[in-house]
């Protein structure tokens, strides 16, 4: 039992880093496999330990690494020994801040929704799956056969189970139960890592085939953060182009270059939303036909509306204020066909996508979840911003 942490202040780089990559790499070892054997055999004998480390955040600036029991599925579910875990922005606000929007942590929670593991054991009634098996998490598993559900938007649905976010426990463990049907077999050529960063790309995915980016379509991205990124590579996959992207860090554009983006905009704090439109419109040669804001800045909002052509205005963004809800519904099965031809290759930059357990430098893959509300909003589907002026 490892003695519970407390974090100090709220700095995210030392506390978070000690206790996540302690973590991940006890993880790592535990599936290590005997030297010269097949890695993809797992060791089930070796890996099954009783414990079941878990990060656990208690409340606000309270997070510890403790031992919970290893969970038993039920017979739709599926026992996974967890691999890698991305560390997202929602996870660090939630420690920070104890809260996004009116997701309150009232109760202690188990941190984590990007993630991939393998199969320990499965339920009596899960037929497509089998112990070894690798597989991604997605992360929201609708509870009820509702409205939403009905209409192939479960992902909305106000009762849906979403992992780490109050009160459900998120799989920054060992060992976590899901439902089967929402854990997606590996191809062979998709690392755990990439695995992980499905629930991001598929964010990326979500919001591009929402904005209907296709063949020839000129993309103007806010923020080059990683959903900005995953936007990027997608847009680029679907078609668009020529993507114009804007971020205050010249460092981040560099990043965006190198993946593809045609224009890179360095914002500077201040800089109007009708200049910096213009600057997109003279960059593009007219107005792009899309756009999707991936700040949740205010001020580039505003710049997205300028901007638009027709307009089309996807914006996510994240705030106390803000109403949240899980955009990933169905891009799954396609962001792990993108990534099985090595299509695009996710990397590991300064923009921390991603990271291997020993390095010791769990990503900060990016701001989970919020939506997209200018307005303050509780509704969750009036809170999806995908406006068609
Ligand atoms: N709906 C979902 O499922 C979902 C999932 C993930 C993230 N999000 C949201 O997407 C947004 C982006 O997430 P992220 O993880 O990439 O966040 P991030 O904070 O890492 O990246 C945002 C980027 O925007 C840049 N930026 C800030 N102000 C700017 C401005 N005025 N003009 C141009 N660039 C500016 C920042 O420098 C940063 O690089 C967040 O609002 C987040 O809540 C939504
Ligand atoms: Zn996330």
């Amino acid at each position: 039992m490892t003695k519970p942490k407390k974090a100090a202040s709220l700095s995210f780089s030392k506390e978070v880093r000690d206790v996540v990559g302690r973590l991940i790499w006890e993880c790592e070892e535990e599936q290590s496999v005997a030297p010269g054997s097949n890695n993809s055999v797992p060791r089930l004998d070796f890996v099954m330990a009783q414990e079941n480390l878990s990060v656990v955040l208690h409340s606000q600036g309270d997070l510890r690494l403790e031992n919970r029991p290893v969970p038993e599925p039920g017979p739709n579910e599926v026992l996974l020994q967890m691999h890698s875990v991305g560390i997202c922005g929602s996870d660090v606000h939630y420690w920070q801040h104890g809260r996004i929007g009116d997701f309150v942590v009232t109760k202690p929670m188990v941190l984590g929704h990007e993630a991939s593991g393998r199969v320990v054991k499965v339920g009596s009634a899960v037929k497509h799956l089998k112990a070894g098996d690798r597989v991604a998490i997605e992360p929201g598993v609708p509870r009820e056969m509702d409205e939403f559900f009905k209409n192939g938007r479960y992902n909305l649905s106000p009762t849906i189970f979403f992992c780490a976010t109050p009160p459900d426990d998120g799989n920054l463990c060992r060992y976590y139960k899901h439902s089967a049907n929402f854990c997606y077999k590996l191809p062979d050529n998709v690392t755990f890592e990439e695995g992980a960063l499905i629930e991001p790309l598929s964010v990326g995915i979500h919001a591009c085939r929402r904005a209907g980016v296709s063949l020839g379509s000129t993309v103007f991205i806010c923020g080059a953060g990683p959903i900005g990124l995953v936007c990027l590579l997608v847009a680029k996959a679907m078609g668009a182009s020529k993507v114009v992207i804007t971020d205050l860090f010249p460092e981040r554009l560099t990043v965006a270059k190198e993946l593809g983006a045609d224009f890179q905009l360095t914002v500077k704090r201040g800089d109007g939303p009708q200049q910096l439109a213009k600057s997109v419109e003279d960059l593009l040669g007219a107005q792009p036909h899309i756009t999707i804001e991936c700040t949740g800045v205010e001020s580039s909002i505003q710049s997205a509306i300028y901007a638009t052509r027709q307009a089309v205005w996807w914006c996510w963004c994240l705030g106390f204020e803000m109403a949240n809800v899980p955009l990933t519904a169905k891009a799954w099965p396609m962001a792990i066909a993108m990534l099985a031809p090595a299509w695009f290759a996710l990397r590991d930059d300064q923009s921390q996508l991603t990271a291997r357990p020993g390095e010791r430098s769990p990503a900060i893959a990016h701001m989970y979840m919020g939506v997209s509300c200018p307005v303050r909003s509780r509704n969750m589907a009036a809170g999806m911003v995908f406006m068609w002026i």
